[in-house]
């Protein structure tokens, strides 16, 4: 699915169709747009209360426009998990709202949250939470057992991902039967199951080579190239560059908003 049914249409000069497949520089990405936002956040609050309150979240107001790619960067602790975890509707603020794709999703029902989840998000978790009991090519299908996608279907679809992110030929393994960088790899090609209009991940190359890590961001370039949102936190400055935009995190606030002028460009998606 595109950034959403409404605009992918007749707009004008939209910027992700003239990018296409020839991997040309799809130039600017947040500007001229009208077009609503992916996520809003708007003076939201997290609080955790473990003896002394801590503040994850201070009063942070966001807006990430709808087909940008955004990176989140900042010291361990200041707040991206939190972020991420928030916009993902994995969990709710303690004062504020959070808009995703125009609906207020800190003022739905858990349920009506999961459904958001499951239907516009892909989520890569920093620490992967894939299913142990489960090989590689059903961990990337479980998405779409929850869309109701038929089994051969499911099964088709996971194995193109998996070759996509280069572990075709560990589609039968579980989790405790790879390595790291290739847990990482399946979480990668989880989240892109259900076609996600908004990508977020939190460290999708913190454990990876850099090849293969090359080889994500090549993924994550595809899918903002096709007019869809991507958001994802790295320590690692020259994955940040990936993006048109690096938000800094700080103590929980939001310490900057910079632009990549010239964002960097995978070559070539495959190995
Ligand atoms: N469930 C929780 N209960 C209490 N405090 C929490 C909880 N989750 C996070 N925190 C605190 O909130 C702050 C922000 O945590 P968060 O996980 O968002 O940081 P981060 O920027 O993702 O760090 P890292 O780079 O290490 O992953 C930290 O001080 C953390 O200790
Ligand atoms: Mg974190």
């Amino acid at each position: 699915m595109a950034a959403s049914d409404s605009d992918a249409g007749g707009e004008p000069g939209a910027d992700g169709v003239e990018s296409g497949a020839d991997g040309t520089n799809s130039g600017g990405t947040a500007d001229g747009t009208d077009r609503g936002n992916a996520v809003a956040l708007r003076d939201v609050r997290k609080t955790y209360h473990l003896g002394e309150p801590v503040h994850a979240l201070d009063d942070v107001s966001l807006s990430i426009p709808r087909g940008s790619y955004t990176a989140v960067m900042g010291p361990s602790g200041s707040g991206k998990s939190t972020l991420l975890n928030l916009i993902g509707c994995l969990d709710t603020p303690t004062e504020g709202e959070v808009w995703v794709n125009d609906r207020e999703v800190s003022a739905l029902s858990q349920r009506a949250r999961t459904r958001v989840r499951g239907q516009e998000v892909g989520f890569v978790f920093q620490t992967f939470n894939l299913m142990l009991k489960l090989t590689a090519a059903e961990n990337v299908a479980l998405p779409l057992v929850f869309e109701g996608v038929g089994k051969a279907e499911r099964a088709d679809r996971a194995a193109e991902l998996l070759e996509q992110v280069g572990l075709g030929d560990r589609a039968d393994h579980r989790p405790n039967e790879l390595s790291g960088g290739q847990r990482q790899r399946v979480a990668v090609a989880r989240a892109l199951a259900n076609d996600p209009a908004i990508l977020l991940a939190d460290e999708p190359t913190g454990n990876l080579d850099q090849e293969t890590g090359e080889q994500i961001m090549g993924l994550f370039q595809r899918l903002h190239d096709e007019g869809n949102t991507v958001l994802m936190v790295t320590h690692e400055r020259p994955i940040a560059e990936h993006a048109g935009r690096v938000v800094h995190v700080l103590d929980g606030t939001i310490e900057r908003i910079e632009e990549i002028a010239s964002p960097r460009r995978v070559e070539s998606e495959r190995r």
